[in-house]
């Protein structure tokens, strides 16, 4: 085992990832539905990275790279609702292959949302033109939670797991494909709050008065996001992220009780040699504990320097921290500040560049290609 290991990974790498995926074994997965890891994406920066091996350059993606900011995006998005480009694999593949190519970044990300999986949940969802996404019966009480139905079979998702094939049939060989999903917080703020919220009062209150509750929904979260990872890594995703967007709104020990052991489920329900990056915003406060949580790469957000953050975090690879914000200026600062990231990671393996949050809609497209080179450029050993 120790030999096929070494032979299939070329490192000592964590237990939880020690083999090497042959066939996804998503639970509905069928015979010959999986993916083969080729040798070219396994040696590919961004995949080397995650195993925090050396890399010839820097690798570097964007949170959010296929969206708005981008003039070929608005023109797709012209003709289709938000969630029926979700929902067409053609044009969800389309647009995902179209900003990975043009950006030149080392990875792309499926084109989808956190939000999908609400759906097969009995919840109703919607993205209202310019308000952000909504859900109209809103699990706010035990009687709520009651009711959400447990995601047995991800199929009702299958056309995720099709935008990942026809994706990986149409992208550069050696590019590869993040799948991902919402963490178990995130999503229930959203299923608590039926949309975004500042102070995440329904969310909070049912986790303080209702822990039963709360962790009953939390797990039943928890189990569909492990299934739908895995179908997506069985459609063809190299490697998978956790987007816990919210989670800062958090104190640590809420955090250790209320979402960890169920963060950690998902993670460590994910099929074993693929990498998981756990990303949250707004999180100074709970590295540490993100990291007991799980995941081969954790996600920093702006707040925070990259080599402190690092420093706390140990032995695991981090991705980031890029200021969004910082696009609106010139390419010069641009340059300039990725200078500054790329300094504090210090040429050490397992630094995957990415923005500490993503894109933002009015973004100047040059300055986004400027980054991308200059992490390319500046970065090469
Ligand atoms: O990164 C990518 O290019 C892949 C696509 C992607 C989208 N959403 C497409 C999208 C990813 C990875 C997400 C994740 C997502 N969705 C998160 C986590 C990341 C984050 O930003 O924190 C969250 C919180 C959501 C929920 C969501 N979806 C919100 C809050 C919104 C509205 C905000 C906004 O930017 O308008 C969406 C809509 C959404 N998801 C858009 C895109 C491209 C914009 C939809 C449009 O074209 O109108």
């Amino acid at each position: 085992m120790v030999a096929l290991r070494t032979a299939l990974n070329g490192s000592d790498y964590p237990a939880r990832a020690a083999c090497c995926y042959i066939v996804g074994m998503s639970d509905t997965a069928k015979a010959g539905d999986g993916f083969r890891l080729t040798e070219e994406l396994r040696q590919s920066p961004f995949m080397r990275a995650c195993r925090r091996e050396p890399v010839p350059h820097t690798p570097v993606w964007l949170m959010r790279q296929a969206g708005r900011y981008m003039k070929e995006y608005r023109d797709v998005r012209a003709k289709h609702s938000f969630l029926e480009m979700c929902k067409k694999p053609e044009v969800a593949a389309e647009v995902t292959v179209y900003a990975a190519h043009r950006l030149k970044v080392d990875a792309a990300i499926i084109f989808a949302d956190i939000l999908l999986i609400v759906e097969p949940m009995g919840l109703e969802l919607e993205f209202a033109k310019g308000e952000g996404p909504a859900i109209h019966n809103p699990a706010r009480a035990k009687e709520d939670v009651e009711r959400l139905r447990e995601v047995e079979d991800v199929s009702a998702l299958d056309y995720v797991y099709e935008a990942v094939r026809i994706t990986r049939r149409e992208l550069r060989p050696d590019l590869p494909l993040i799948g991902f999903c919402g963490a178990p917080f995130t999503l229930a703020s959203y299923i608590c709050e039926g949309g975004g919220s500042k102070n995440y009062v329904h969310t909070k209150r049912l986790m303080y008065t209702d822990p039963g509750a709360w962790h009953a929904m939390m797990s039943l979260i928890a189990r569909a996001l492990s299934r739908y990872l895995n179908a997506q890594v069985a459609a063809g995703a190299q490697a998978v992220q956790l987007f816990d967007s919210w989670v800062g709104a958090l104190s640590p020990d809420d955090y250790r009780e209320y979402v960890l052991p169920h963060t950690r489920a998902v993670v460590e329900g994910v099929t074993p040699g693929v990498p998981v990056i756990h990303f949250g915003t707004g999180t100074a406060g709970l590295l540490e504990l993100m990291r007991e949580a799980g995941g081969d790469v954790i996600g920093l957000d702006w707040r925070v320097r990259l080599d402190e953050a690092w420093a706390r975090l140990g032995d695991v690879a981090v991705q980031g921290n890029f200021d969004s914000v910082a696009l609106f200026a010139t390419p010069e600062v641009v340059r300039r500040r990725a200078r500054q990231i790329l300094d504090q990671a210090g040429g050490r393996p397992g630094h995957i560049f990415n923005l500490g949050h993503g894109i933002l809609p009015e973004t100047p497209v040059e300055n986004v290609v400027a980054l991308v080179e200059a992490v390319h450029e500046l970065s090469r050993r």
